[in-house]
C-alpha cells in the first residue's frame, strides 16, 4: 500500500510519518515541499504520484490569526481538502482528512458523537468545518477524522509549554473550567490503521483518547507524572484560571497576547463509533500523557 502524508513536519504528521515509514511505501510533504494555498502546484505535484491513501496532517493551525487571514484560513482548511479528494477521486485513492473538536460551539455538556450539530464560533472552526463538507461532498469513502488537545513528540503543545513553565516557575496558573480531552499522536496513528481500506469507514468519525479534563487537571497530571519521573521541578501545583480572564491573557504565552477567537468550553469528543467500528477502546488520556513523558521527557 502506498501511503502519502501531507504536513509531514507538522506535530501529528510528523508521528504519522515515523509510525508508518517501517510498514508503509511512505511519502510525504512539509510545507515548503508542498503550500496547499497554491492550487496549481498541489494537483502538478500529487497528480503525478500513485497512491492508495493520502492523508492530510497540514492546516492553517493558529486559531487567532484565522480571525484576522480568514481568506488564506478558507482556502488551506475548506477550498484544498476538496481538491485533494478529487485528486483521490482520479486515483480511486482514499482521502483521510483531519478535522477539528472546534467545529463545535461548546454548549453542550456530554461528549460530541459524529451526529451532532457542527455551530463553529471560530473562523478556524468554520474554515475546518468547511474542509469537511468540501472532502465529504467530492465522493463516498473519504474519511475526516476530528481530534482533540493533541500532543506528542514532534512539536511543542500545551503540556510542554507547562512542564517547561514548572520547569522555570513556580507558580503555575491553567484555565479550570474549559474541558476536552488530550490525545496523543502516537495513538492517533495507530487508531488510524486500521481505516485505509476505502471500503472501510467513509464520513466522519471521532478519535480521542479516553476520559475528559480540564487545562488545569492536564497540567496537574502532567507535573505528577515528571515528579514519579524523576524529572525535577520548581512548580508543583497548577492554579485555577478562568476562561474569561484569557480574553485578557493567553495561556503558555507567560500571560502576554490576549486570545482573539472564541473557544467552544467543552469539546470532549465521544469516541463510541470508532470503538463499535473495531471492537477496540482508546485508552485512557492519563496513561497515554504518562507514557508521552516517560518516554520523551525521562531521557531529557
Ligand atoms: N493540535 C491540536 O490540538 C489539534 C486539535 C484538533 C484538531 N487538530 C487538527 O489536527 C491536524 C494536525 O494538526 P497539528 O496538531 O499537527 O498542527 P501543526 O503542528 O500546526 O501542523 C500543521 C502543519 O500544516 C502545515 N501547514 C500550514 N499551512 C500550510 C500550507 N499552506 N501548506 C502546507 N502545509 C501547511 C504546517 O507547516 P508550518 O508549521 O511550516 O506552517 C504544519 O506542519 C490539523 O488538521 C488540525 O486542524 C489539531
Amino acid at each position: 500500500m502506498k501511503i502519502v502524508i501531507i504536513g509531514a513536519g507538522g506535530r501529528l504528521g510528523a508521528a504519522l510519518m515515523r509510525e508508518y515509514r517501517e510498514k508503509y511505501d511512505l511519502a510525504g510533504f512539509n510545507h515548503a515541499q508542498l503550500d496547499l494555498a497554491n492550487l496549481d502546484d498541489v494537483r502538478r505535484k500529487l497528480g503525478a504520484m500513485n497512491f492508495d491513501v493520502l492523508i492530510n496532517a497540514a492546516a492553517f493551525t493558529n486559531v487567532d490569526a484565522c480571525e484576522t487571514e480568514r481568506d488564506r484560513a478558507f482556502r488551506i482548511n475548506a477550498e484544498t481538502p476538496g481538491i485533494l479528494a478529487e485528486i483521490c477521486n482520479e486515483k480511486e485513492a482514499k482521502l483521510i482528512h483531519f478535522s477539528t473538536d472546534y467545529v463545535f460551539d461548546g454548549e453542550k455538556r456530554a461528549p460530541y458523537t459524529e451526529e451532532d450539530q457542527a455551530n463553529p464560533i471560530s473562523a478556524y472552526g468554520e474554515s475546518k468545518l468547511g474542509g469537511e463538507k468540501n472532502v465529504l461532498a467530492a465522493g463516498d469513502g473519504h474519511l475526516v477524522v476530528r481530534v482533540s488537545w493533541v500532543f506528542g513528540p514532534d512539536r511543542p503543545s500545551f503540556v510542554d509549554a507547562m512542564i517547561k513553565r514548572a520547569q522555570q516557575d513556580e507558580k503555575i496558573d491553567a484555565i479550570s473550567d474549559k474541558f476536552s480531552t488530550p490525545t496523543y499522536t502516537h495513538d492517533i496513528a495507530h487508531m488510524l490503521l486500521q481505516f485505509f481500506d476505502r471500503e472501510i469507514a467513509g464520513g466522519i468519525l471521532h478519535f480521542a483518547n479516553a476520559g475528559k479534563c480540564t487545562w488545569q487537571e492536564y497540567a496537574q497530571w502532567a507535573l505528577d507524572c515528571c515528579r514519579d519521573a524523576g524529572i525535577s521541578l520548581k512548580g508543583r501545583t497548577v492554579g485555577a484560571l478562568k476562561l474569561s480572564e484569557m480574553t485578557r491573557l493567553r495561556q503558555g504565552s507567560g500571560g502576554q497576547a490576549p486570545w482573539v477567537a472564541r473557544r467552544p468550553v467543552y469539546s470532549v469528543l465521544s469516541s463510541a463509533k470508532y470503538t463499535e467500528l473495531t471492537g477496540t477502546a482508546p485508552r485512557a488520556w492519563r496513561e497515554a500523557v504518562n507514557d508521552y513523558i516517560t518516554r520523551f521527557y525521562s531521557k531529557k
